[in-house]
């Protein structure tokens, strides 16, 4: 079928498979391009593999320390008339690639907030590759469903406290406008965001596979997390999300207790401000990121998903003494954090309106990276031309 963009807010209903392909071939290139991580993993687990951080971590440790890996993802293939998820076409792509280069790659998909999958999961390492020795967690979702209990909880974007107004942009048509967004009515609005992107499932994880036997002596795991600037506090760090990412930070010591006698250890990454699915549905955060990616470009400090994944495992996880803040974690959002960035970006902020945005922003390089996680975009693809939409993940077969 003939496969172009079709948008509805902050979502992309369409994929390309090939587009898909591409992205996922420039990432592999990337890494590549960086030689070996040395002394890498060598078996890795990836939850959340398919798309955004998860994707990039699943490329840097696969051609980056030839590692053996099993994603875990939730997409969904081509069904009449309508084309797969980006997440389905790039893990069909990532295999293929994976394969040729003589990599093992197996994927699962389903939801892995459930017991059912975390079975099938250990089920699948015991069988190929009897232990792991990194597991990276990378899960972003509006809801999960607890596996014991069955209580369905939905995750809400929203401050704590008092209203927040602050510039937001629409990022199709580059109109900036004040927002307003209420605040929480209860508590329920945090446990709710806490139950689903807290750390409770990253804890079941490790203990199911601790349990079964399959973490290797001296395992590592990974979970992502994010600060931003202050102007964001109020719809991220100091709002419900930024709740549910204290729980998941606070989650360390109670997974480093479970990985004691195995010699293991978790980490949280504080990653930087990203184009992907998950971050462009937050309010005022895309603004903050068009301009944002201005400065780092000019300071020629810019990173995508693959360069930020790249610098985790070479210059943190795997190097010799792992850098960590005063609360114990990574931050590989150092360059974005670093204080003349922060000023500039301030200034921006302040000055920006829908007259001078295309000038002071990089609103073209945000929606660019926006299309292009559907595989749009990108200039040696024909987008009128006929594509196979029914593209197979080889170990889903
Ligand atoms: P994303 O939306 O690109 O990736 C989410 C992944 O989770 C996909 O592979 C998806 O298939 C999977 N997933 C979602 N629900 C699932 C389920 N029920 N079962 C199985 N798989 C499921 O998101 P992104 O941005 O890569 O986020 C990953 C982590 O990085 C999150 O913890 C996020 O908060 C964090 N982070 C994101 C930043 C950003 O700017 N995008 C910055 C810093 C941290
Ligand atoms: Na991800």
């Amino acid at each position: 079928m003939i496969i172009q963009p079709r948008t509805r807010g902050f979502i992309c209903l369409t994929s390309h498979p090939e587009g898909c392909a591409e992205n996922v071939q420039q990432q592999i290139d990337y890494i590549k391009s960086k030689g070996i991580i040395k002394n890498g993993p060598k078996n890795v687990l990836i939850i959340g593999a398919s798309t955004g951080f998860g994707l990039a971590s699943r490329i840097a440790t696969a051609f980056g320390s030839n590692a053996a890996t099993i994603g875990v993802f939730f997409e969904k293939p081509a069904t009449e008339g309508r084309p797969g998820t980006a997440g389905w076409y790039n893990s069909a792509a990532f295999e293929k690639e994976a394969h040729l280069a003589g990599l093992y790659a197996k994927s699962i998909n389903g939801d892995a907030f459930s017991d059912e999958i975390k079975k099938q999961t250990i089920e699948l390492i015991k069988k190929d590759l009897g232990q792991i020795d990194l597991v990276i967690y990378s899960l972003a979702s509006p809801r999960r469903t607890h596996p014991k209990t069955g209580v369905a909880y939905s995750s809400v974007l929203k401050p704590i406290g008092e209203p927040f107004t602050n510039k937001t942009v629409d990022f199709h048509t580059g109109v900036v406008s004040d927002i307003t967004i209420d605040p929480i009515k209860s508590q329920d609005d945090i446990d709710n965001t806490i139950a689903v992107m807290g750390g409770e499932d990253w804890k079941f994880w490790i203990e199911d596979l601790k349990q079964a036997g399959v973490l290797a002596n001296g395992v590592k795991t990974v979970a992502y997390s994010y600060i931003g600037p202050e102007l964001t506090y109020p719809i991220y760090r100091n709002g419900t999300i930024g709740m549910a990412k204290n729980d998941l930070e606070n989650t360390v010591p109670i997974i480093n207790d479970i990985l004691k006698n195995l010699d293991g250890i978790s980490y949280i990454s504080v990653n930087k401000a990203l184009v992907t699915q998950s971050s462009s549905a937050i309010p005022v955060v895309p603004l903050y990121i068009s301009l944002l990616y201005k400065v780092m470009k000019q300071k020629g400090i810019h990173e995508g998903c693959i360069e930020q994944m790249q610098r985790l495992f070479q210059d943190r996880i795997y190097s010799d003494n792992v850098l960590l803040d005063n609360k114990g974690r990574i931050r590989v959002d150092d360059w974005e954090m670093r204080d003349d960035v922060q000023a500039e970006v301030a200034e921006l902020w302040n000055n920006v309106t829908s007259e001078n945005i295309m000038d002071i922003s990089d609103l073209e390089g945000y929606r660019k990276d926006f299309f292009n996680l559907f595989g749009f975009e990108f200039d040696n693809i024909d987008y009128d031309k006929d594509t196979n939409e029914l593209i197979e993940i080889e170990s889903i077969k």
